[in-house]
């Protein structure tokens, strides 16, 4: 049931039972699971092909420069799948702003990997919020989570219409199952799964955990490059959008949306992923992480972490991001006569760490796979003493970091603790004293180092 992958024009065969990509970064795709299910040289024809209904997805204004939206011609029109809506809990899902009043911020966190409970979780009951930041209401912000899914939803679908979602898988193998198509991830790949967009995510390898920064506000692009020119960091044809597929399945089911921080239920009777053809340029899409090709040190000193840039979210403000998605990955350190390991510093910008697999060559101890880490708003931090030791007297040669990937959501807003993540996750109460045995070097000796 593989598409071709050819350009242009994808047809995929069948209906959601496998996936198929397309490559391209932000390309205008096209693709239909059925001959001639899409109109060709108009959006909007009178009839469309085997009685579809043709309906647009906007993902900016329509007057935005450039608009990114989707034409779909689907089984049903979306009004179909969008009956009355009663509120329901998630209360493991915070939405900003939401500072809990006996939960302090202000410090350095870190975390162990949150454990997987008794109960099975879908994606929606397992998503467990770590922090907020920003105003959701505002689309400014965003919020990080942890995932916990063992479960698959039957049945059951779910769209944001608060935010883009970036998906990081740390443990399992996760299915996207949209209105647009599949998008299969693992560990060391990420989705991106846009605002608005329907789906129901299936469990394919468990159990699975990860990490997902949910963005409230613009969409995230590729980073302007600026002298390092056209090639390396993320390329973009290592991107990819999935070929169209659907069910034409008549079961009751039920759509969860998320909107303004509160979510909604509605009943249906039919799968909303019903959408035959598709083109436009407002997709998911996914990315593997191993074909990120970091620029870095090839003297002395290093650049700044804005360097390891998979993708940014504007904010409005040139050059100040709502969030970049920064990743530290194998590669070679061969600078002379430095400090290789990330500075001491303080930053206006707040860090937040997740650990992929391996180890981070700041902290060798304590901040392990599954776990999280965060530096706040113009809260100090660095290497602990057996890292800074380690790299102020090691040898200078070539030198490969092997076998680690860690990564950063780092925003220009403060990130709140939710109560989950000052009261009921794993913290790591005594990471504050990573830094307790630095000591003092100085005696005024001249030329002492
Ligand atoms: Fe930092």
């Amino acid at each position: 049931m593989n598409a071709p992958h050819t350009s242009g024009l994808v047809q995929a065969k069948g209906t959601l039972t496998e996936p198929g990509y397309m490559p391209g970064w932000a390309n205008d795709f096209e693709t239909e699971a059925l001959p001639d299910a899409l109109p060709r040289g108009m959006n909007s024809p009178q009839k469309c092909n085997y009685g579809l209904y043709g309906e647009q997805l906007s993902g900016t204004a329509f007057t935005a420069n450039p608009p990114e939206r989707t034409w779909s011609y689907r089984i049903r029109p979306s009004v179909k799948h969008s009956a009355r809506y009663t509120r329901v809990d998630l209360p493991y899902w915070k939405s900003a702003p939401n500072v809990v009043e006996d939960v302090t911020s202000l410090g350095q966190y870190r975390w162990d990997p949150v454990p997987y409970s008794d109960a099975p979780l879908t994606w929606l009951t397992g998503m467990r919020t770590m922090t907020t930041a920003g105003d959701v209401n505002t689309q400014v912000g965003m919020a990080s989570h942890i995932y916990l899914v063992t479960e698959s939803m039957k049945d059951a679908y779910f769209f944001s219409a608060d935010s883009e979602l970036l998906v990081v898988p740390q443990e399992g193998c996760l299915r996207f199952a949209t209105e647009l198509g599949i998008i299969d991830i693992e560990p060391k790949e990420i989705a991106i799964i846009p605002r608005g967009l329907v789906y129901r995510v299936e469990v394919l390898d468990g159990p699975c955990r990860g990490f997902v920064c949910e963005n409230y506000g613009q969409k995230f692009d590729l980073p302007g490059r600026g002298p390092i020119g056209a090639n390396c960091m993320a390329n973009p044809r290592d991107f990819k959008a999935p070929v169209a597929a659907f069910e034409d399945r008549e079961v009751p089911s039920t759509l969860t949306v998320k909107w303004c921080g509160q979510f909604h239920e509605t009943k249906i009777g039919q799968s909303p992923l019903d959408v035959v053809a598709w083109h436009g340029n407002y997709a998911p899409y996914k990315y593997d992480l191993r074909t990120y090709c970091p620029v870095g040190a090839i003297l002395f000193d290093h650049p700044d972490p804005s360097i390891f840039t998979v993708l940014t979210a504007p904010s409005g403000v040139p050059g100040t991001a709502n969030i970049d998605f920064v990743l530290f990955r194998e590669r070679w350190m061969v600078a002379e006569n430095t400090f290789r390991p990330p500075w001491y510093h303080k930053n206006i910008m707040s860090e937040l760490m997740g650990n992929i697999y391996g180890q981070y060559d700041a902290k060798p101890q304590g901040f392990v796979p599954g776990g999280m880490s965060l530096h706040n708003m113009m809260l100090p931090h660095g290497p602990d003493r057996e890292a800074f030791e380690k790299a102020s007297n090691a040898n200078l040669g070539p030198d490969k970091l092997d076998r680690t990937m860690s990564f950063m959501f780092e925003t220009r807003f403060p990130q709140h603790l939710t109560e989950f993540a000052g009261k009921e996750a794993p913290l790591q109460d005594d990471y504050i004293d990573c830094w307790d045995s630095l000591e003092k070097k100085f005696d005024g000796t001249p030329g002492k180092k």
